[in-house]
C-alpha cells in the first residue's frame, strides 16, 4: 500500500472567525494545498470562548463542555473538506488541529523568570481521531513553554523553510486577531514574534459600534481620521516596548482594556477606528523599520490581508520594502496558518523538531504536539 501523504491543518485563531482547514500535499517540505474549508463557528460557542478566555472567569464546567463542543465543530469541518475532495482518512497521514486557544499567558519578562507560563488549545484531539478515522497531532505549543519559551509564534519555521530567499532580507507578517511577523534574512537566520494587536481591536470595536464581526475592506475606519494622541496613548502599552522573545493574546488587548483607553475620549467611534487600523500598521511596521536588517520585501497573510485601508497604512508605514501578498510566493494568504499545522503535523510523524528557539526563546528545539491514534 502506498502510505498516506496527505496532511490536513485544522485552525482557529484569537479572532475565533472560523475553523480553517486545508489538506495538504508535501514534496519534501513545499505543500500543493488539494483544498480548503473556512467552518463557521455558532454564535452561542462563540461567546463560550470569549468567556474561556478572559482571567478570572474560570469555569471548569464550561471548559470541558466547550472542549467537547470544538471537538465536534473541528471533526465536521475537517470532514467537509475530505467529504467535498473524495479522499479517503487512509490517505491522510495525519491532521494538526491547533485547537482554540482559550489562555496564552508566557514567562514573564520581567524579574520573575522562574514563573513558567501557559498556554491552553482546546478542541478534543480524542473527539477529532474517533470522528474521523485519522491520527491526529495536537498540543503544539506547550513542549516549548516546558523548555521555557513562548510557545509562540509557531508559523515561523514553516516561513522559514517555504519563503527564505538567499539574497534578499524578507518579513512575513501574519495578520490574526494577534500579528506576528518572521524576518528571515538571506543569511538564513530566522527571528520572529508578535508585534501585538492584528485585528482583534479592530473587530471588537466594529463589533461594538456596528453589530457587524469586521469593518470590511477596513472602509468604515477608512472614511474616519487616526487622531495622534490617542494612538500615542495605546502605543504607551508596554507589550510594544517589550523586547523578544514575546507573545501576547486576548489576555492584554481585548475590548475591555480598549474601553479603559477611551475614558476620557470624545472622539467619533469612527475616527477611533481609524487610530485602531494606524495603531496596528504602526506597531508592525515600527518593528520592521527598527530591525538591524535591511528589509526589502515584506509579505502579508492572514485575515487583515483583506482588510483595503490596513493594507495601506502598512505600506505607507514602510516606503523602504514592497508590501505584497503571501500569494506572491505561491501561498494564498488565507490557508498559510492552516498548512503550517498541517506541516507541524508532518513534522511531529517525521520525529521533526518544529520551534524555532530563536523565535520562542526555548532553551533548545522541541518535537511539538502529541499524537492520538484513531
Ligand atoms: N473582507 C475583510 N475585510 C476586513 N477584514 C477582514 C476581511 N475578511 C477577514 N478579515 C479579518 O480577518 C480576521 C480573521 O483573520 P484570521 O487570519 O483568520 O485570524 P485568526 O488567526 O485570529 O483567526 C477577521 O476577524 C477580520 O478581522
Ligand atoms: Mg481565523
Amino acid at each position: 500500500m502506498v502510505s498516506p501523504n496527505i496532511y490536513l491543518g485544522l485552525m482557529s485563531g484569537t479572532s475565533i472567525d472560523s475553523i480553517d482547514v486545508a489538506a495538504v500535499e508535501f514534496n519534501k517540505d513545499i505543500p500543493r494545498v488539494l483544498g480548503s474549508h473556512s467552518h463557521s463557528i455558532p454564535e452561542k460557542l462563540r461567546q463560550q470562548i470569549l468567556n474561556l478566555s478572559l482571567p478570572g472567569n474560570d469555569n471548569i464546567q464550561l471548559y470541558c463542555e466547550t472542549d467537547n463542543q470544538l471537538g465536534e465543530l473541528f471533526s465536521e469541518a475537517a470532514l467537509t473538506l475530505i467529504d467535498s475532495l473524495n479522499i479517503l482518512p487512509n490517505q491522510i497521514a495525519a491532521i494538526g488541529s491547533h485547537g482554540q486557544t482559550i489562555r496564552h499567558l508566557p514567562p514573564s519578562s520581567c524579574t520573575s523568570t522562574e514563573k513558567a507560563g501557559y498556554s491552553l488549545q482546546i478542541s478534543d484531539p480524542n473527539i477529532i481521531a474517533a470522528r474521523t478515522g485519522c491520527t491526529v497531532v495536537a498540543d503544539f505549543r506547550r513542549a516549548d513553554m516546558a523548555l521555557g519559551g513562548h510557545g509562540a509564534p509557531l508559523v515561523p519555521a514553516f516561513h522559514q523553510k517555504l519563503f527564505s530567499h538567499s539574497e534578499k532580507n524578507r518579513v512575513i507578517v501574519n495578520i490574526g486577531g494577534i500579528a506576528n511577523i518572521t524576518v528571515l534574512a538571506a543569511n538564513g537566520d530566522c527571528s520572529g514574534y508578535d508585534t501585538g494587536p492584528g485585528n482583534i481591536l479592530m473587530d471588537s470595536w466594529c463589533q461594538r459600534q456596528l453589530g457587524t464581526a469586521y469593518d470590511n475592506n477596513g472602509d468604515w475606519g477608512d472614511g474616519g481620521t487616526a487622531n495622534n494622541p490617542l494612538l500615542n496613548q495605546l502605543k504607551s502599552h508596554s507589550f510594544f516596548a517589550q523586547p523578544a522573545p514575546k507573545s501576547t493574546g486576548r489576555e492584554a488587548f481585548n475590548l475591555r482594556w480598549l474601553e479603559q483607553q477611551l475614558v476620557d475620549c470624545d472622539l467619533s467611534a469612527q475616527d477611533i477606528q481609524a487610530t485602531l487600523i494606524q495603531l496596528t500598521a504602526e506597531t508592525i511596521a515600527d518593528q520592521i523599520n527598527n530591525l538591524d536588517l535591511p528589509i526589502s520585501e515584506v509579505f502579508v497573510c492572514g485575515g487583515g490581508m483583506l482588510n483595503g485601508a490596513l493594507m495601506q497604512r502598512l505600506a505607507e508605514a514602510m516606503p523602504e520594502s514592497t508590501v505584497s501578498s503571501t500569494s506572491e510566493l505561491g501561498l494564498n494568504p488565507n490557508w498559510v496558518e492552516a498548512c503550517a499545522f498541517a506541516w507541524l503535523a508532518k513534522q511531529r510523524l517525521e520525529g521533526k523538531t518544529g520551534n524555532l528557539p530563536s523565535v520562542t526563546g526555548a532553551s533548545k528545539e522541541a518535537i511539538l504536539g502529541g499524537i492520538y491514534l484513531a
